[in-house]
């Protein structure tokens, strides 16, 4: 047999139906030994889950609220009630709000080397930096992963970066992944594998490893991975988890479709610029400017190493602008407690917050209007935020802490030296599963804000209507369905999408579609390149789904995103000559014959016709046709 990359090795392994694997880019089953939610798109992939008929699911399963659990009113908590029983009704693992970050959580106490997953969120690739393979994706494909312990994904082509060196004094793991970024740009891993190796990578903690597959995500790339080895060891051994451990590497000789080689001891700090994760910039380079907040925590950087090393620095001086920590997990809450660090980040003045996502996703920890953000997370879209007008930018928690102190961009001048932790055990905070007997007596709570999905109608053979809304590059899903302070309603899908969707682009869309759809038309949207990027959210192709688009033609789509469109019904499409972007408007009639899904497709708009390429796969056709994801399940799953 030929030598394999790791990546090949656990494809191989989990691949369904056994066999050579499949080429680049064409569709690959893998068995899935874990799936997951957090609580942003948790309900809707529970209420698809019990649409499903699903008495019980297949995978280890888990349930994680981390997103919106501020407690103002009924929605959020009508939200983790149906979460935490359902949960119980389908043998999910419930994590309560409060005991941490889904992907944080999902390292300490779940993800083995060698395992493969996916989960409804984005920065589910984290979990390569313990040698798995996970996958972002939408509520409906992990809600079908439960289902049927099978996830289906295009062969990515695997790119092998060559990690040299090690890391000096002041540079950390986020300096690496933001140089992976400036090499590759916010699209350049799309299709691609990252799998780190060389001595190196053998130099990081598992934490560290996490740090940079993480945001593997802000590339586009499928997933990253690190090898599994004494490292690895170590890490789960200070977890009580020695024996999950197995060492995994690449065949000596495997082959890989490209190579980027990184000397660690060459990096400098790094900054991610307002408004893209892609905007790198050395700190030295923007050192002296002023800042108004600064946030340390998110799936990113929020391990005991990163919450210390910022502690250490901070130590006995006080921060000159508000500094907000969220924790990973209660875990490493804990072992903050326990080393001291937490009172002393208190007498710095620090305002620890909830170990949750928080400010990441805008529940709460703004920054002023016109204020500039510094945090250690792994987004800086416009308005994420939930301030329209601040300005993020995105550094490791060196220069995070080194800033706090002087309130403007600062390079860490000092070495740190951080107290080792001491191991601790909160696995008792997750609800676990109840044999099958007594979970089907269990009642599944439905408080007044946990709404019945929308029913969806098939495809039409024609979608016929307006361009409602004429979009440049880079739109995010943050752009097209914000979550911040609207994500109580993330159950709610006609308050959501008439609240939210494109609301910050335009707020007359909701109100424009509603009128278009009611008089029995679609509607169209055009976008440029990479639209979709950012997050899983399913809501992003659902409420748009609602408010009557049925198609979306771009230059270009980010893969998630695309999937979603597909399982909600919106037909996906790409130009087949980028320059005819320039030949539609916003309000076009515009037409599309969609009669034949694998025939020629173009736009009819003002007597042209502009031809058009699926972005969908073959295998979504009759999924489209059918209305979506779901009414295709439930019409072949009959009985
Ligand atoms: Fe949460 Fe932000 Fe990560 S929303 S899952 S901390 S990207």
């Amino acid at each position: 047999m030929r030598p394999m990359n790791l990546t090949e090795k656990i494809f191989a392994a989990h691949q369904v139906d056994g066999g050579a694997l499949p080429q680049a880019g064409e569709v690959v089953t893998l068995g899935i030994d874990e799936a997951f939610t957090q609580d942003a798109t948790g309900t809707m992939c529970m209420l698809q889950l019990e649409a499903m008929g699903v008495d019980r699911v297949k995978p280890l399963s888990v349930n994680f609220v981390d997103h919106s659990m501020m407690q103002q009113g009924f929605r959020n908590p009508d939200d983790h009630e149906y979460l935490r029983t359902v949960s119980k009704r389908l043998g999910i693992i419930f994590s309560p709000p409060g005991t941490g970050i889904c992907h944080f959580l999902n390292i300490e106490n779940f993800v083995k080397p060698g395992m493969t997953g996916v989960g409804a969120d984005s920065h589910t690739v984290n979990a390569g930096g313990m040698g798995a393979i996970y996958f972002g994706a939408g509520g409906y494909d992990v809600a079908l992963a439960m289902a049927t312990g099978e996830y289906r994904i295009p062969m990515p082509q695997v790119v092998r970066v060559v990690l040299e060196g090690e890391l000096r004094e002041g540079v950390m793991a986020m300096d690496v992944i933001l140089k992976m970024l400036s090499i590759l740009g916010v699209k350049g891993g799309k299709g691609k594998v990252l799998e780190y190796t060389g001595p190196g990578a053998a130099s990081l903690s598992v934490p560290e490893r996490a740090t940079i597959t993480n945001m593997g995500a802000e590339m586009g790339a499928s997933t990253s991975i690190f090898p599994s080895d004494e490292r690895t060891r170590a890490y789960l051994e200070s977890r009580g988890r020695g024996d999950d451990y197995q060492p995994l590497s690449a065949d000596e000789g495997a082959q890989y479709a490209e190579e980027i080689r990184v000397d660690l001891s060459e990096l400098e700090p790094l900054i991610a610029i307002y408004p893209s994760p892609g905007n790198v910039e050395t700190v030295a380079s923007r050192a002296g400017t002023k800042i108004h907040q600064v946030c340390v925590g998110s799936c990113t950087n929020s391990s005991f190493e990163n919450i210390a090393s910022f502690a250490e620095t901070l130590k006995g001086k006080k921060v000159a602008v508000d500094t907000l920590l969220y924790p990973g997990s209660r875990a490493v809450a804990m072992q903050l407690a326990d080393s001291g660090y937490l009172t002393s980040l208190w007498r710095s003045g620090v305002r620890v917050m909830e170990n949750g996502c928080g400010a990441c996703i805008g529940q709460g920890g703004s920054p002023i209007s016109k204020g500039v953000s510094l945090r250690t997370f792994n987004r800086n879209f416009p308005k994420r935020s939930g301030t329209p007008d601040a300005e993020v930018h995105l550094v490791s928690p060196l220069v995070a802490a080194a800033s706090a102190l002087a309130g403007e961009i600062a390079m860490p001048d000092q070495p740190v030296d951080i107290r080792p932790a001491e191991q601790v055990d909160d696995t008792a905070a997750f609800v676990m599963p109840v044999p099958l007997a007594e979970a089907r007596q269990i009642e599944v709570v439905r408080g007044p804000n946990i709404m019945p999905l929308p029913d969806f109608d098939p495809l039409p053979s024609r979608i016929e209507g307006e361009v409602m809304l004429k979009l440049g590059d880079n739109i995010s899903t943050d752009d097209i369905q914000p979550a911040g302070i609207y994500l109580p309603l993330r159950s709610n899908v006609k308050e959501y999408a008439m609240q939210a969707t494109f609301n910050q682009i335009d707020p007359t869309f909701a109100e424009r579609c509603v009128v278009v759809r009611d008089a029995g038309g679609h509607g169209v949207l055009i976008g440029r390149d990479n639209y979709g990027q950012g997050s899983s959210r399913e809501h992003a192709a659902l409420c748009p789904r609602w408010l009557g688009i049925r198609a979306v033609v771009v230059v270009q789509f980010a893969r998630i995103h695309v999937a979603n469109l597909v399982n909600f019904g919106i037909v996906p499409l790409t130009f087949r000559d980028p320059n005819d972007y320039e030949r539609v408007s916003q309000g076009d009639h515009v037409r599309i014959d969609v009669s034949d899904l694998q025939g020629e497709l173009f736009l009819e708009v003002g007597g042209e016709r502009i031809p058009l390429e699926p972005a969908f796969e073959p295998k979504d056709v009759e999924v489209l046709q059918a209305g979506g994801s779901l009414p295709y399940f439930k019409a072949t799953h009959r009985g």
